[in-house]
């Protein structure tokens, strides 16, 4: 939303207008405005003329708002689905929802200990509140924010959703009251904070809103929750017999948990989700420590984000016969290739001191033209190395650039 809303609104009233707004569009005519705005995005119309349609076809006071839901929900549809033209999203809480897929998953397991009320401490449009409320959960939505109550209102009724309380308060507070294993009146709870503010992230956990103080109280008192934190965050901060999970989707991680002491099985997790939604799981009871380093061998291994950061690296190289090319560095290599879902693995055709005229020379020397340049413990930039060493060749080649031993070094692989 935000293009009906004049730029020197105070916070507060501008607040009260977008929820207006949002009660707008969740009536009848709202929803003809809504439709006509998805459709004229769909014939990839310019934004200036989609509102002057819409001003003429829907009224100002519809136009406006109309438009910036349709974008939010254009967005919104990768994660959401055919849900996503039923939700209403601002841009912000578009940013900060976590995938429903994944929510569906972590609401699953937060009540299998047969919780019958959870407490979505941060609610913003509602998707943790939904996944709780789907797996049969009463829940108890709560955000300071009212434009994030007003979402969390008209998403869980969109989506048909009973036993959805959403309630104005301090999560601080109510944390801080947490008593008899309960918080906000309920069995479970799912904290999911800011960690970002005016569009930066905030490495601190100390900054996140509630913050970190939050977070561990909360861990210490309600054994059934799960708190969403930053995939960064420091393995020091875990409390003893809290679980940190780190899931990864198609290679890239996308979220971390970490679970109270009552659904806490083990250590640390590493959940990696296939781009055909296949889920596998990698866990430890205690911390496996340092994979052993030696010479790079014929296939370099590249484990996927969720191994190295939930620190199981030595894990998978104990199930591969693999050895570390550094001891500061999560490559992987051994004589044979991997048949696993924690790694990526590539045949090694050369191993050299990084040297870009050498690298250049034996790169054209083998017919090479694409290159895909990866690195690790380098300084470099990939995507203007790849450029550096494109040839004229027809031949392709993954470049890896790391450190081996200590030394700087460019691993020559074939595309796997
Ligand atoms: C990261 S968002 C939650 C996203 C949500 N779990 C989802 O997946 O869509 C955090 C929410 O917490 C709210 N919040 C932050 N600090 C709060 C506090 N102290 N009390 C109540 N709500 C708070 C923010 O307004 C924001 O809506």
């Amino acid at each position: 939303m935000g293009e009906a809303v004049p730029v020197d609104q105070e916070p507060a009233e501008q607040a009260r207008e977008t929820v207006r707004q949002l009660r707008s569009l969740a009536t009848p005519a709202g929803a003809a405005a809504l439709t006509r705005a998805a459709e004229l995005l769909a014939a990839r119309t310019d934004a200036v003329t989609a509102l002057t349609r819409l001003r003429g076809e829907v009224g100002v006071e519809l136009a406006g708002p109309a438009w910036g839901i349709a974008r939010q929900r254009d967005k919104a549809r990768t994660a959401f689905g055919a849900d996503a033209d039923r939700l209403l999203f601002t841009g912000d809480t578009l940013e900060q929802a976590g995938r429903p897929v994944l929510a569906d998953r972590r609401a699953r397991r937060l009540l299998s200990g047969g919780a019958g009320s959870a407490a979505d401490l941060g609610c913003a449009a509602g998707t943790d509140t939904m996944a709780l409320a789907r797996a049969g959960s009463r829940v108890v939505a709560v955000d300071r924010d009212p434009v994030a109550r007003e979402l969390t209102r008209l998403n869980t009724a969109a989506t048909g959703l009973a036993g959805v309380e959403v309630r104005d308060a301090d999560v601080v507070d109510l944390v801080a009251a947490a008593d008899g294993g309960r918080v906000a009146g309920c069995d479970a709870a799912v904290l999911d904070p800011a960690r970002r503010s005016g569009g930066r992230r905030l490495l601190d956990p100390d900054r996140w809103s509630p913050p970190w103080s939050t977070v561990s109280t909360l861990l210490d008192r309600v054994p059934w929750c799960v708190v969403k934190v930053a995939p960064g965050l420091d393995h020091e901060r875990v409390p003893a017999g809290v679980e940190a999970e780190w899931v990864s989707v198609g290679g890239s991680i996308v979220e971390a948990l970490l679970w109270g002491r009552a659904p806490s099985a083990v250590w640390r997790r590493a959940t990696v989700v296939a781009r055909d939604g296949a889920v596998t799981e990698l866990t430890a009871d205690s911390d496996p420590g340092t994979a052993p380093a030696a010479p790079v061998r014929r296939w370099l291994h590249e484990p996927d984000p969720a191994v190295i950061r939930s620190g199981l690296v030595a894990l998978v190289a104990e199930q591969l016969g693999a050895t570390l090319v550094d001891p500061t560095i999560a490559y992987l290599t051994s004589d044979s290739p991997a048949d696993s879902p924690w790694v990526t693995s590539y045949p090694v055709t050369d191993v050299l001191p990084f040297n870009l005229k050498k690298l250049k020379a034996l790169l054209r020397g083998r017919g090479v033209g694409r290159v895909t340049v990866k690195k690790r413990g380098s300084a470099i930039e990939p995507e203007a190395l790849a450029r550096q060493l494109r040839g004229p060749g027809e031949g392709t080649a993954v470049v890896v650039v790391t450190r081996v031993a200590g030394a700087p070094t460019a691993i020559v692989c074939t595309v796997p």
